[in-house]
């Protein structure tokens, strides 16, 4: 088990991203991290000074920097994230973390597809960050980031701000290409030299089903950063497994052994 001690940082914003109010940013300092960041670890909050609700609740690490700041993208779905929007600056976050393991680094001369669906843009968003301050070309990223329409692609502006190449799509057509964002892949897959390029995912479990599929059919490498209910966060109470490809009797633990595996190394 991982050691995980639980800290206290404070809010210094807790932001509104779309018109409708369902997606936040949340902003704290103070982070003191035992090990380094890596873009795909993700944190555990307590949402709640009380019991209820009882369980940590994870989110990816959506920024990070070395004087303590960390960021996280939310999407009100229940209980714990509807907490999670009362907060404000002075505030203070219990959080464990960083947990889990992180994306790899491509060599340079990698052509990278970024695939985001949804609130799977989070890590991927960080992720592209720190490709692009390690000097990998920005023209030889492309990131694609889904959504059901327009209004649920957020922080558009900070993606064109990091000038990779970038594919938006909507499954109702309001904004970018229309249709699922793995037929947006599909297009460009032509236009690529796939020994060269690697894909890295993040989204709901249909979508990096897909993703997966697509990248087994073209037999391209990558990496997927995967979801599950996650009760301990630490690999102790096997709430979060998921089978293996290989040995579907056999079952990796997404919090401990994951989030991020490699593209054909889990059944969805
Ligand atoms: C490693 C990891 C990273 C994550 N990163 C982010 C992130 O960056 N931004 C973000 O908005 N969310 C992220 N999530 C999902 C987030 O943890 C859940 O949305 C949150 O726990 C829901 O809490 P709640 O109390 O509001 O909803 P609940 O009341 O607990 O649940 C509301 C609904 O969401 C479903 N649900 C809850 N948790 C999950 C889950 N983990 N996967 C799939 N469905 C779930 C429930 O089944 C229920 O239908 C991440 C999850 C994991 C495991
Ligand atoms: S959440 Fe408990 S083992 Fe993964």
């Amino acid at each position: 088990m991982r050691k995980t001690i639980p800290q206290q940082c404070e809010v210094t914003y807790n932001r509104r991203l779309d018109k409708a109010g369902l997606y936040y940013r949340l902003s704290v300092q103070g982070f003191k991290s035992p090990r380094k960041i890596y873009p795909g670890q993700f944190i555990h909050v307590k949402v709640s000074k009380s019991l209820d609700p009882f369980f940590r609740r994870a989110f990816s690490i959506a920024d990070y920097s070395s004087d303590g700041t960390l960021d996280i993208i939310y999407k009100i779905v229940g209980k714990g994230t509807s907490i999670l929007r009362t907060l404000k600056k002075g505030d203070s976050l219990d959080i464990i973390g960083p947990l889990g393991n992180n994306f790899s680094r491509p060599a340079k001369s990698k052509t990278i597809i970024l695939a985001a669906g949804g609130v799977g843009l989070p890590p991927l968003l960080y992720f592209s960050r720190y490709l692009i301050e390690k000097k990998h070309p920005a023209e030889k990223i492309l990131f694609f980031y889904g959504g059901r329409s327009k209004d649920d692609l957020i922080e558009k502006t900070a993606i064109k701000k990091m000038k990779t190449k970038f594919y938006p799509s909507t499954d109702d057509g309001s904004f970018g290409f229309h249709g699922l964002i793995t037929a947006a892949i599909q297009e460009q897959l032509a236009n690529l030299d796939l020994k060269n390029t690697i894909i890295y995912g993040c989204g709901p479990e249909p979508m990096l089903n897909a993703l997966q599929n697509l990248a087994m059919k073209y037999s391209i490498n990558g990496e997927i950063s995967l979801e599950a209910p996650m009760p301990c966060g630490v690999g102790v109470c096997l709430g979060c497994v998921k089978p293996k490809m290989s040995d579907p009797s056999k079952y990796v633990r997404v919090c401990y052994d994951g989030p991020i595996f490699k593209i054909g190394e889990v059944q969805l």
